[in-house]
């Protein structure tokens, strides 16, 4: 017996449906906010993320599944999508297709982190990225839309935090500030952070470890006027959508490219791996990749954690309508051929197996959870009939002519 692999998992019913429920609800969303989807590699060079996702982040440096290909090239398998729907926007001239370069992925994404629970090394992500609207307005419509999906999924219990990192400019003073106060206190630093800090003092922040007492005794940064303008109408904006949100500095992202507006949603009801989402602005990110100057914005949502919170809703019935059961081998043909005719009318069937005795084909049935069993037994198949038998509620078997049996179940389910 093989097992799977620490963190990897395979995802059952009713998760499984659960699973197809969102992304089928995320589609919808999207539809409504003009995204279209784009389907990105699994794989690409190790050097997108390594330059895109930042070198010094704890994804790169620990979590990633990179290796050397049979032909010798360094690749990784994808810790997130938002560098290949780069890569994409720029390889395909995405900006120039006069629609709005706004862009939707569902995937897979590998990190190899500690498993606990809410944490995988497989786990699915719905990605929405909108690129080449600097305005505030892109920024509220990309948080609401969010909301908008949680909402209409019943997810209930999160917060928005909401935050902004300023541009490059305030940044790079900021930068300056946090790494003086950093250099003196590096004795009360934990190991990785101590080795960065000079490469990347904000990660410290983000720092498991060091980010909690960080937050409240470091500097903080101090916004621009452009960026604390672009930060207030945003909020403005989000007051207009009806969306609730808390400002919290203290909120870095644990990814380099991000500039200005960052966010995550939260729900109190995960545990230590609370965040259902994140996201926030990448407004240089295009560029440095090699791509025209094109601000964007964008999020990432766990599959798998809002999984964990619809888990306990009622899912919606997906037994088979009917169940079509046969007394020998010839009622068994008239019945296959009963279930695909039930099955072209729009109408669920299931089956067991024909040759078996009808009590076992009837208990077959009950667990089925279908409403009706369609039952073709020696006298049906002599007169042409199929015998229709509510199985939910108490009633008789009324016959109904083999070709007039699809419109009658549905008549009977309609009632
Ligand atoms: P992220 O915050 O790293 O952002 O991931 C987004 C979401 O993926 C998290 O909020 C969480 O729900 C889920 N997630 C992350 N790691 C795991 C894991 N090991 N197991 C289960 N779920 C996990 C990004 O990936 C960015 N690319 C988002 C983005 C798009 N920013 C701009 N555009």
């Amino acid at each position: 017996m093989i097992n799977s692999l620490r963190g990897f998992r395979d995802l059952l019913p009713p998760e499984s449906d659960l699973f197809a429920r969102i992304e089928a609800a995320a589609r919808e969303v999207f539809g409504l906010y003009g995204y279209q989807e784009l389907r990105i590699p699994t794989i690409e060079k190790k050097e997108l993320f390594v330059k895109s996702t930042g070198d010094t982040t704890d994804i790169v440096e620990k979590e990633m599944y990179a290796f050397t290909d049979g032909g010798g090239r360094e690749v990784a398998v994808r810790p997130e999508g938002t560098p290949g729907m780069v890569r994409a926007f720029i390889e395909h001239n995405l900006g120039q297709t006069g629609r709005n370069a706004k862009f939707f992925y569902v995937g897979n994404m590998f990190r190899a982190e500690r498993p606990q629970a809410g944490r995988y090394r497989e786990f699915t992500q719905i990605d929405a990225e909108y690129i080449g609207n600097p305005s505030p307005a892109a920024d509220a419509e990309t948080i609401s839309m969010l909301l908008a999906l949680l909402n209409k999924l019943g997810v209930e219990g999160c917060s928005v935090e909401l935050n902004s990192l300023g541009c490059g400019d305030c940044r790079k003073n900021y930068r300056e500030i946090l790494l003086g106060y950093l250099r003196g206190r590096a004795e009360r630093l934990c190991e990785p952070c101590r080795g960065r800090i000079e490469r990347n003092p904000l990660r410290a922040l983000d720092c498991k470890i060091d980010g909690p007492w960080l937050a409240g005794e470091a500097p903080k940064l101090q916004l621009c006027p452009d960026c604390a303008a672009h930060f207030a109408d945003t909020q403005r904006l989000l007051g207009a959508a009806g969306v609730p949100y808390n400002v919290n500095l203290n909120l870095v992202r644990g990814l380099d490219y991000y500039s200005r507006t960052v966010f995550e949603v939260r729900s109190t009801l995960l545990g230590s791996q609370d965040a259902v989402a994140g996201g926030g602005r990448y407004d240089d990110l295009v560029k440095s990749m090699g791509g025209p100057a094109a601000p964007a914005i964008g999020w990432g949502m766990g599959v798998d954690r809002l999984a964990m919170l619809l888990k306990d809703k009622p899912a919606p019935d997906n037994a088979p309508k009917t169940f079509v059961i046969a007394a020998s081998k010839e009622a068994g043909d008239r019945a296959f051929a009963l279930m695909t005719a039930l099955r072209a009318a729009g109408i669920s069937s299931d089956f067991s197996n024909f040759t078996a005795s009808m009590r076992s084909q009837m208990r077959s049935a009950d667990k089925s959870g279908a409403t009706f069993a369609l039952i073709i037994g020696e006298d049906e198949l002599k007169a042409g009939t199929a015998a229709i038998k509510p199985l939910k509620a108490p009633g008789d078997q009324t016959p109904v002519p083999f070709a007039d049996a699809p419109a009658q179940i549905k008549k009977l389910l309609q009632g």
